[in-house]
């Protein structure tokens, strides 16, 4: 009874030391990020995914980087990371990883940093085809085979995989390609990279020496894949275009589960990134980084959500940015509205056009509709912010805090200069500049008392005309020429 053996361990190695020439960047490949995540997180999440206890990074150029650029990414997960100090090559690559695997007794899922769009279906699809067999590969058809390495056939078997620069002309022809994704064996793989030597044109060591072991004894299974799923990364068109199909992706997800994108192709969306039920995102939205959204909530037209967290019932409006936020259910935000890291707001808020929160709480049903800055601030419920009004929160050294009461009425422009407190259900009149506490139930007046002056406009045209007369000023009409 051979089938219902229980599959062997299963560990990953990732390829991610190469430099990436043709991105024309400073930094290392796999650092450039699609739906904000580095290139090398996708490969390492499938793999995870699939169930790989561990996962053995390579890493060469900005080893450190590219180490704590995945760690922080991938929070917990089972990654070794194996220093490839000089690129000497796919096999050589593999190699650097043997210590790490040294008691891994099972199977090695083989993949590149670069091809963020594989699926776990695909993963699963070749660990699955390997059988008893000792090396499984995934292979797709090109119509424009070039630079690939062709997957040379007999008899229909996988005999060997023959690199571009390597290649006969006949040879070159083949459009059947590697996509570089293998499962192997693991005994089977190290006995084999072994062996690998550097003749060849690029005087690397092949990691596709593997496949032509395992032809010569007991066989190579080849896995067709879809083309588009096997697309590397090479130059920052192909990183414009993955992240274009990683993006539809979620979109799909997003729709499938009931949430209604306008406008899936001006959309742009980190991964896991939750977004509720009969939801409506509308065109040029972003969601970025730990973003939650609740259900049945409106993200309107361009708005920027970073870390923004959204209970249920929320509609932002227009051109509103919210980075690392809290909002509350059926609150109302802009549009242009701007609510910076470490503001909280309760259910039923308001902060409208041109109001700019910060490490600011807003009590249920607070409103500061128009045109405020509110920042190290308590305020309670109900409190309305008049348009303009300004917490003074900064000294040139220091910040302050300024403490509304609930139902405290702040009228128009009105200046608080912290740090200060507001007592509940006081008035605050419009215009205020204020310094000194203010308490429960009180009218604060903070602005010089007005006075009118009856008569004064028609005593100030006459002085006026009189004194142009004087200096004989004026053209004949006296109309001041
Ligand atoms: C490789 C395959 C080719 C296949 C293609 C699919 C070989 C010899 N050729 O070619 O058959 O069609 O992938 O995309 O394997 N890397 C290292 N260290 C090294 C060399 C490479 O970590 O010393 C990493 C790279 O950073 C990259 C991956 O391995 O993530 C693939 O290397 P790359 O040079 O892009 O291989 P190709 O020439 O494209
Ligand atoms: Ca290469």
């Amino acid at each position: 009874m051979p089938s219902a053996k229980t599959p062997a361990p299963l560990a990953a190695v990732v390829l991610a030391a190469g430099k990436g020439t043709r991105m024309k960047s400073q930094k290392a490949k796999v650092l450039h990020e699609a739906c904000g995540r580095p290139l090398a997180w996708f490969p390492i999440r499938r793999a995870l995914e699939l169930g790989a206890d561990r996962i053995v990074v390579v890493v060469g150029h900005q080893a450190e980087e590219v180490e704590r650029a995945l760690r922080a990414s991938l929070p917990g997960a089972p990654l070794r990371f194996a220093l490839q100090r000089e690129q000497l090559g796919t096999a050589h690559a593999v190699l650097a990883a043997k210590e790490a695997l040294a008691d891994h007794d099972g199977q090695v899922l083989i993949l590149s940093g670069d091809t963020p769009l594989l699926t776990t279906g695909t993963l699963r699809a070749v660990v699955e085809a390997r059988g008893a067999k000792p090396v499984s590969f995934a292979t797709m058809t090109l119509d424009e085979p070039f630079g690939y390495g062709r997957v040379v056939r007999a008899k229909g078997k996988p005999t060997r995989i023959v690199e571009e620069k390597d290649a006969t002309p006949a040879q070159r022809r083949i459009r059947e390609v590697n996509a570089g994704l293998y499962c192997s064996d693991a005994a089977f793989l190290w006995k084999a990279l072994a062996k690998a030597d550097t003749r060849n044109a690029q005087n690397e060591y092949y990691l596709t020496d593997l496949v032509a072991a395992a032809a010569r004894g007991r066989g190579a299974v080849a896995v067709p894949v879809a083309p588009g799923e096997a697309a590397g990364v090479n130059d920052r068109a192909q990183l414009a275009e993955v992240a274009r199909v990683l993006t539809q992706r979620i979109a799909g997800a997003y729709m499938r589960s009931g949430v209604t994108i306008e406008s899936p192709d001006r959309f742009d969306c980190d991964e896991e990134i939750e977004v509720g039920a009969d939801s409506v995102i509308e065109p040029g939205v972003r969601l970025r980084g730990r973003t939650r959204i609740g259900a049945r909530c409106t993200i309107g037209q361009g708005a920027v959500l970073v870390d923004a967290r959204l209970a249920d019932d929320v509609v932002v409006r227009p051109y509103t940015v919210i980075e690392d936020a809290e909002v509350g259910a059926g609150s109302l935000l802009g549009p242009f509205a701007r609510l910076r890291p470490g503001s909280v707001l309760a259910e039923g808020v308001h902060v409208g056009n041109f109001t700019e929160t910060k490490k600011t709480r807003l009590g249920k049903g607070s409103k500061a509709n128009h045109l405020s800055y509110l920042g190290d601030a308590v305020i309670g419920a109900g409190v309305n912010v008049g348009a303009g009004t300004i917490t003074c929160n900064y000294d040139g050294e220091k910040k302050h805090e300024t403490r509304i009461g609930d139902g405290a009425f702040i009228g128009s422009d009105s200046i608080l200069v912290a740090p200060i407190q507001i007592g509940a259900g006081a008035y605050v009149a419009a215009g205020s500049t204020l310094t000194k506490a203010v308490p429960d139930g009180a009218l604060a007046l903070g602005r010089a008392r007005q006075e009118n002056k009856e008569g004064w406009t028609a005593r100030m045209l006459e002085a006026r005309a009189r004194a142009k007369v004087a200096s004989g000023g004026g053209g004949p009409d006296g109309s001041g020429v």
